[in-house]
């Protein structure tokens, strides 16, 4: 049998996205280790959640360090300790350090609520609503030195309607994240990631369909 892929996550608060990489796993549909949940929160719900699975959690308080670097040589340390290959960003509130991304060079995942490079950093979906785009949608992409640039792996795109709330762009956001996170994980666990410069190449995947959305639709013109 081959060895399964080792993945730590990194959460700050609901865990959302953890629970579906969680639910993926048990239902053989991802085919790693969820070796360790890291948290600089300690209320938050990820940590309920990774308990009753029987993962193994590890609370790193942010506010014990003298700063990000001495936090982040901490967080490396149990990482290693765990023995992670990939680690996971999901809703993980701090910015990585050079040293962090120098440990774990292209193997940091985080995902976006928005189509990127669209609305990088917090707000995402508020800002898609007040900016009146017709899509957004998600984006996972490898973590590099600036925020939310890093080379995109898969997006998913959903329409921004009329009557749409920061609350319930973010709600269809949250759908399609739970669905192409443990995707994106899943690609790199087999092998078919390939990283070029910014552009990613997954092998053998099929080409989306080559008909155009619109928002609104065209309807007959
Ligand atoms: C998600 O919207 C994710 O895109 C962003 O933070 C949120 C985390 O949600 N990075 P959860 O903690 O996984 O529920």
């Amino acid at each position: 049998m081959e060895k399964r892929l080792n993945i730590g996550v990194l959460v700050s608060g609901s865990g959302s996205n953890l629970q579906s990489i969680i639910d993926h796993r048990e239902s053989g549909l991802l085919d790693v280790n969820i070796r360790v949940v890291i948290s600089n929160n300690p209320d938050a719900y990820a940590l309920e959640r990774s308990k009753k699975h029987e993962i193994p959690s590890v609370v790193i308080r942010h506010s014990d360090f003298r700063d990000r670097e001495d936090f982040d040589r901490k967080v490396i340390e149990v990482l290693k300790d765990y023995a992670v290959e990939l680690v996971v960003l999901s809703g993980f509130m701090r910015v990585i350090t050079p040293a962090f991304l120098h440990a774990f060079p292209m193997k940091i995942m985080n995902i976006h609520p928005a189509l990127l490079p669209a609305f990088p950093g917090v707000h995402a979906q508020q800002r898609a609503v007040e900016y009146g785009v017709k899509f957004s949608g998600c984006t996972v992409h490898f973590v590099d030195e600036g925020v939310d640039t890093g080379p995109i792996i898969i997006q998913s795109v959903v329409p921004v309607y009329d009557d749409d709330t920061e609350e319930s762009l973010a709600a269809r956001i949250l759908k399609e994240e739970h669905r192409i996170y443990p995707r994106a994980i899943q690609f790199y666990a087999e092998g078919r990631i390939g990283v070029t410069g910014r552009k990613v190449r997954i092998r053998d995947s099929d080409r989306t369909c080559e008909s155009a959305l619109h928002n609104p639709p065209l309807a007959g013109f």
